[in-house]
């Protein structure tokens, strides 16, 4: 009797947990196309932003390696007041999370901080125009703009936006 229902409880286990692996199964092929699109920077469009999920990944690798030293792993910036200057006179680093002025700038005017720097300002961001590729350049704005909100990014898009 005993052995009975050791037995049924196993074929009754066996049974419900095929059924609940068939659905998984199911989804598989599902799955697989989803990581097959990450390859594609266009396929997977953030809703109501220009770039993808592809680029703000490629973009944390390039902010963590060229920009993060300055301004922050999370582009929330290393100061405490970006807005005093320092002893030099120069500025320090601004945070780029959207509580500072990034949104102020343009696409075109961003890539040309990033290009040039600041130090043809007196400043002291280095020139990034040919240290990194344009695409490069460009995720490291979706790095960073993934950290604006919804509010920061439409009045970004009034300033100019991608122009
Ligand atoms: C050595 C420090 C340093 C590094 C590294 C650095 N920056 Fe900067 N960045 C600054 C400073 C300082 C400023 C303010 C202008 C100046 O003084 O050069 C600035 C300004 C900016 C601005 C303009 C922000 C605004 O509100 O107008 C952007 C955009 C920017 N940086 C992006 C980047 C990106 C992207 C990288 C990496 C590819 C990077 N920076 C790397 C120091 C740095």
């Amino acid at each position: 009797m005993i052995l009975n229902r050791i037995g049924l409880s196993i074929l009754v286990l066996v049974f419900i947990s095929s059924c609940g692996d068939a659905p998984m199964e199911q989804m598989a092929p599902g799955a697989e196309n989803e990581q097959a699109s990450t390859n594609d920077p266009e396929s997977e469009q953030i809703a109501g932003r220009w770039y993808s999920n592809d680029q703000v990944v490629l973009g944390t690798e390039v902010f963590a390696e060229n920009c993060a030293e300055c301004h922050g792993a999370s582009a929330e910036g290393i100061v405490e007041d970006w807005r005093q200057r320092l002893d030099d006179g120069s500025f320090p680093p601004p945070p780029l999370n959207g509580s500072a002025h990034a949104w102020h700038h343009p696409t075109s005017m961003l890539l040309q901080v990033i290009n040039n720097g600041g130090e043809v300002y007196g400043g002291k961001m280095p020139p990034f125009a040919d240290i990194l590729e344009d695409s490069e350049k460009l995720a490291a704005i979706a790095f960073f703009q993934s950290f604006w909100s919804d509010e920061i990014y439409a009045q970004w898009e009034q300033m100019g936006g991608t122009n």
